[in-house]
């Protein structure tokens, strides 16, 4: 009988035993794996170990009961109809106060919101527009003084009819579809040919100089409301003009943006800048390319602190590959700053999924989107050697049909081992976003761990400067910079505790 009670009395220890190096051996993964995230390098401060905490309770209130009902889960549905409740989120209001840093995948001509482009562009004096093949364009004329291209009208007559009413003129310089989005576009194709008819659209308004000048303006303001003070846009450089007919070459273009990015830093304190990346559309051939590298290289001598880089835009799944071009890129890699979209698809193996490793070798800078990242091993290896960001737009990713739910984006794998990730938002005003801190709600809640806190939003608002293209001095400054505001976003989240239960 004793034998019987040691017997199990050992087999209860060695359970015991078991247990314990089982649960010590799992918590150490568990450990392992929070410190090998993105912000896992980070220890928290006392103070913003307190502000964590506050933050952590809001997102897991708002994470509470989703699992039983996922249409209280905006990152797991579609942009176009879970934007007001994202507005509703405590959460939310909490990034939009977030120091977020820059922005560094921006397209200039899609940046400003869609609000602010109807009520104070389509508006003015002078406005033109017409119908061709079911698309409208827009232009600004002088009075009695439209070409012969189309039936001119003056956009406000054009705004009485029935069939080119406000809701139709949105449905054109947006891609926004009210209802199911579903029924709007049935394929990324279909939604990228709308995407790029809404470009060509909107190019004619924007490149009037005073429009212009304005339009950019109002995109600096947004993204400061926003708390983002450092920008990088993509721009494919428009050809301004006055009424009288007057038109610009690029480098007017590029005092005038260089004007307009001065003056809104002198009147917005803290403010650090915008820069551009040359970006034209990659469906041009060997001799359009040379052309535009050459151009690039010119401009950027009399421009230096203006421009920032290179890159070709358009849908990177029918445009020319970059392999195309990789002698042309490859000779002028040591004079110039590239910053390649590569990878923007699903299609595994195909040319555009292998830009990925053109963009890499080409010595590219950052990697617009990497979203087929994952699947090339070797190419992350290099991604991570050379310490290459991946500018991650997650609204945009969705928009154009690459993901439907948040949750399901490749780029919660790089999260989880800690890659580069810098946020960025793409296109905001073709989507009916505004700022940076929808695209950041949707990192944060959709696709960081539900323990993801402070650590995390601290080390993209870090990285969002550490990846940009000012220079060591200015990089540094703006650090500091950055940090005293982050200290004061500590402060006051403390501080409006309260508001927070
Ligand atoms: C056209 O208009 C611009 C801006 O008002 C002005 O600076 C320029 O002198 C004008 N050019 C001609 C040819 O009238
Ligand atoms: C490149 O395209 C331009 C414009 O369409 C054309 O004039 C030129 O002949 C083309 N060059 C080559 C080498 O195909
Ligand atoms: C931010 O400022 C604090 C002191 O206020 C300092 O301890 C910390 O190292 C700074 N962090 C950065 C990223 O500069
Ligand atoms: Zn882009």
């Amino acid at each position: 009988m004793w034998q019987n009670n040691f017997l199990i009395l050992l087999t209860l220890l060695l359970i015991n035993q078991v247990c314990s190096d089982y649960l010590s051996t799992r918590n150490e993964i568990l450990r392992a794996e929070k410190s090998m995230a993105v912000g896992g390098s980070i220890t928290l401060t006392n103070k913003e170990k307190e502000a964590n905490e506050i933050l952590l309770r809001v997102k897991q209130k708002e994470l509470q009961g989703v699992q039983e009902d996922i249409a209280k889960f905006p990152p797991a549905r579609h942009f176009f109809v879970m934007k007001k409740d994202v507005e509703k989120s405590k959460l939310f209001s909490i990034l939009q106060k977030l120091p977020k840093g820059g922005s560094l995948h921006t397209h200039l001509t899609a940046s400003v919101s869609l609000d602010y482009v109807f009520t104070s562009i389509v508006s003015r004096e002078n406005l033109h527009g017409c119908v061709i093949n079911g698309r409208l364009k827009v232009k600004f004329f002088e009075k009695g003084k439209t070409n012969n291209l189309c039936k001119w009208e003056p956009i406000k007559d054009l705004r009485k009819k029935q069939a080119t009413s406000d809701a139709w003129i949105k449905s054109q310089i947006s891609l926004i579809h009210e209802g199911n989005p579903s029924n709007a576009y049935n394929s990324a194709h279909n939604v990228w040919n709308t995407f790029i008819n809404t470009f060509a659209t909107v190019y004619d308004m924007l490149a009037y100089k005073p429009v212009f000048q304005d339009y950019l303006y109002q995109a600096l303001q947004e993204f400061y409301e926003d708390k983002v003070f450092y920008v990088e846009f993509r721009v494919n450089f428009p050809e301004l003009y006055e009424l009288n007919g007057t038109v610009y070459g690029y480098s007017e273009f590029l005092q005038t943006f260089s004007d307009v990015v001065q003056r809104f830093k002198r009147e917005h304190p803290g403010f650090i800048g915008a820069k551009m990346i040359y970006a034209p559309n990659r469906a041009l051939n060997a001799t359009q390319l040379e052309q535009a590298l050459s151009t690039y290289t010119t401009l950027q001598k009399s421009h230096p602190n203006v421009l920032a880089g290179f890159d070709l835009v358009g849908c990177e799944e029918i445009g020319t590959p970059l392999f195309n071009f990789y002698q042309q890129f490859n000779k002028a890699q040591n004079n110039i700053n590239f910053f390649f979209h590569a990878g923007e698809t699903n299609w595994y193996g195909f040319d555009v999924d292998k830009n990925l490793i053109d963009a890499v070798l080409l010595g590219s800078k950052r990697i617009g989107h990497g979203y087929a990242l994952l699947k090339h091993p070797k190419v992350l290896e290099m991604v991570k050697q050379k310490d290459i960001a991946i500018e991650l737009s997650p609204i945009s990713n969705q928009v154009l049909m690459l993901v439907d739910d948040s949750r399901n984006h490749p780029a919660t794998g790089l999260i989880a081992q800690g890659f580069p990730i810098v946020v960025c938002n793409d296109d905001p005003g073709f989507w009916g976003a505004k700022g940076l801190s929808y695209d950041w709600y949707m990192v944060y809640m959709g696709m960081a761990s539900k323990d993801a806190g402070l650590e995390f939003l601290k080390q993209l608002a870090l990285n969002s400067l550490k990846y940009s293209s000012l220079p060591e001095n200015e990089k540094n400054q703006a650090i500091r910079d950055w940090n005293v505001s982050w200290e004061k976003f500590i402060d006051d989240l403390i501080k409006d505790k309260a508001k927070y239960q």
